[in-house]
């Protein structure tokens, strides 16, 4: 038997059941497609639930407001994605008269649908053979074909592109590739894959070399770079001051504090902190309530955050902050660590009344 004869057999048997299992709406797996490139399915779940309960049409999503989105994507990381998903919605919703479009070709022109996804789409939704290949696919072909190409290098996208768009099922594409990032999933693991119970051992040459763990093979390409940033939380009269981001990075448009970058990291608020904080603010009299430490990492770059919360005696009048109760900025999307300072600060509280 071909390897994915094999594999569908496997599949039959041994798949996973997920809810976006049980549609074809090329909506609904888009929106699982985009928050497992994120996260693992167990995590993925809940958002999945979340995002299909709150926005059940792509109508809903497209009308929504992009801080509603951000917020009910909070936590997945990778924000542009969610504005994507939302920017997508509303062409797919204003353009194409609400009509997702059906063909890889079309789909790849869409904001946020790149290969992958465009590949994964159109073979569960329309059965066209595109072979999507994600980290459980690369997983896999690596360690079956024994492949030490590196998987995030330009030679290495291409090469397991092309073994996967060849061995892929004509007849059944989307559960050919769902079956691999199963197999990938739940067998085939990056830490002790269960090679005894893979319907694959007899083909798999990784495992006949016994360097079933030295695949895939990737490359380290970043140093990773530490930055240092002290937030500053300031209360007044039981009142926060936040502010809706506008750069251009990874955080746009969520909502944090006045901010301030430092060179190095630094233990305490004193009078290098005060001044870039009145700097910001304008000057004020501020007593420190509390202080902490959060490390964040990203792809590039490491994150050592201090967070102060700091009472201060006058309105802030510089900096066109806004003002708002605890209630108000929970609702806020916000960065992880902030969203972690929230919930210390404002454990207890009661937001029901
Ligand atoms: N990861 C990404 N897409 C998936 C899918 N359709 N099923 C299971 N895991 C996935």
């Amino acid at each position: 038997m071909d390897i994915s004869s094999q594999l569908l057999q496997w599949y039959r048997s041994n798949r996973r059941d997920f809810p976006w299992r049980t549609t074809k709406n090329p909506y609904k797996i888009w929106l699982s497609e985009i928050i497992l490139q994120q996260t693992r399915t167990s995590q993925g779940l809940d958002y999945y639930l979340k995002f299909t309960d709150t926005f059940p049409k792509i109508e809903h999503l497209a009308s929504a407001k992009e801080t509603r989105v951000l917020k009910l994507w909070q936590g997945l990381g990778y924000y542009s994605r969610a504005r994507n998903l939302h920017a997508t919605a509303q062409y797919v919703q204003d353009e194409l008269q609400g009509i997702f479009p059906k063909s890889y070709e079309d789909l790849i022109k869409l904001k946020g649908i790149g290969p992958y996804t465009a590949a994964a789409i159109s073979s569960i939704c329309f059965k066209e053979v595109k072979a999507a290949v994600d980290g459980n696919v690369y997983r896999v072909l690596s360690r079956i074909f024994d492949i030490d190409t590196a998987i995030n290098s330009t030679e290495g996208i291409k090469i397991f592109q092309k073994l996967a768009d060849e061995l892929i099922c004509k007849k059944e594409p989307g559960d050919y590739n769902q079956a691999l990032m199963d197999l990938g999933a739940t067998t085939c693991k990056p830490k002790n894959p269960l090679c005894d119970v893979c319907p694959l051992q007899s083909k798999c040459l990784a495992k006949k070399l016994r360097i079933v763990e030295q695949r895939p093979v990737k490359t380290k390409k970043h140093k990773v770079k530490n930055r240092f940033l002290n937030y500053y939380c300031v209360e007044h009269h039981a009142q926060f001051y936040m502010k809706k981001r506008t750069e251009n990075d990874i955080w746009k448009n969520l909502y944090d504090f006045p901010l301030s970058e430092a060179d190095c990291a630094k233990e305490d608020f004193n009078q290098v902190e005060l001044k870039a904080l009145e700097k910001i603010i304008g000057e004020n009299t501020f007593t420190l309530e509390k202080a902490r430490r959060y490390q964040h990492k990203l792809t590039h770059q490491k994150l050592h955050i201090n967070v102060y919360h700091l009472k201060s005696k006058n309105e802030i009048k510089k900096g066109h902050f806004i003002k708002v109760n605890p209630r108000e900025a929970m609702e806020f999307p916000v960065p992880k660590p902030i969203e972690k300072f929230f919930k210390e600060l404002f454990n207890g509280l009661d937001f029901e009344r």
